[in-house]
């Protein structure tokens, strides 16, 4: 096989929020590696960490702890000027709410331009028009939309808009922060086509954060699993859905509906409860148990995963 090119490598990152003196951890020594051309799903209950780690990939926190790589070159900490102008413009996030991201005082072609006032400062007032245009068509939109105002628009519309703004930067890579979990179900699936179209012809890298398991099935190529600000699980999807091995996972799978109504009412709902673990003298470490498929657990229940996962 090809050895496919690490584009984002996250290396032992801690997060801390609050005090120096009593921080809360909301990232705990996280790694992972994403490919260059893959959606990478990033899946959690709310309040886990993933728009965290998303933020601080984009340098809007600092990390507390380890390092985040970008194309071989490090971007957390004090970096360049040449090096944050690269993540400012290479590195775009398309956010969760598309009701609230939006700045409402601004006109759509401002706020689909913003990004290039700082990246592209001495192109003239039609070239940047001619961006705006083109972004706007690119993501389905008419041109004619950009004298209007976000309140105009409906949630689909404004994550398009969302989407415009990240694509007008020409970014390689994509924070997608739970992009459609606050959209109507009936027009989830089209932003969704819509980000794997870009995908396709631009040859997007995608941090695809969810909270649940349901959509991501279809669309990550890997899924890694974040409980508590820290990765439990990390596989290729269908490898996860086959063998999902950490409690956390499992549990996170038995609330995705089946399409089998017979096995839909016999269904458990496993519950996760990070208290039945002995953690005191049995610490548990990130491993990975067969190649490519990585658990969080102690001896005694890696042992147990190693079995399972082979099976
Ligand atoms: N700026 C901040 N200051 C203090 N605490 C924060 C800050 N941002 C996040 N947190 C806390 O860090 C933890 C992780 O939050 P985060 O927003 O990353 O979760 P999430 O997984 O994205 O959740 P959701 O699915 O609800 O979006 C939470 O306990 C949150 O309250
Ligand atoms: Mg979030």
């Amino acid at each position: 096989m090809k050895e496919r090119e690490v584009i984002l490598s996250v290396r032992n990152l801690d997060v801390n929020f609050g005090s120096r003196r009593r921080p809360f951890r909301a990232v705990k020594d996280v790694s992972f590696d994403i490919y260059r051309g893959e959606t990478f799903g990033l899946v959690g209950e709310s309040g886990s960490g993933k728009t965290t780690i998303g933020r601080a990939i984009l340098r809007i926190h600092p990390v507390s702890g380890g390092e985040i790589y970008y194309k071989g070159e490090r971007i957390s900490g004090k970096i360049s000027r040449e090096m944050d102008q690269k993540v400012v413009s290479e590195i775009q996030m398309i956010f969760q709410d598309p009701m609230s991201s939006l700045n409402e005082r601004a006109k759509v072609d401002y706020i689909v331009a913003e990004g290039t006032y700082n990246t592209k400062k001495h192109i003239s007032k039609a070239e940047r028009q001619n961006l705006v245009d083109q972004a706007l068509l690119d993501v389905g939109l008419l041109p004619e939309f950009a004298s209007r105002f976000p309140h105009e628009f409906s949630g689909g519309q404004r994550q398009r808009i969302g989407v415009a703004r990240s694509l007008i930067m020409e970014p390689e890579f994509i924070v997608a922060d739970e992009p459609i979990s606050a959209l109507d179900v009936s027009i989830r699936a089209q932003v969704l086509n819509l980000l794997s179209k870009l995908q396709k012809e631009r040859s997007l890298t995608y941090l695809f954060v969810a909270h649940d398991l349901s959509v991501m099935r279809f669309i990550s190529d890997r899924i890694a699993v974040i409980s508590r600000g820290q990765l439990v699980e990390l596989a290729p999807s269908e490898e996860l859905f086959r063998a999902p091995l950490h409690p956390y996972t499992k549990a996170l799978l038995s609330v995705v509906p089946q399409p089998d109504p017979e096995s839909e009412r016999d269904k458990k709902i496993l519950i996760y409860d990070p208290q039945m673990h002995d953690y005191e003298s049995d610490p548990p470490v990130w491993e990975e148990v067969i190649p490519g498929h990585f658990v969080l657990g102690n001896q005694k229940e890696l042992e147990v995963y190693r079995e399972e996962a082979t099976r």
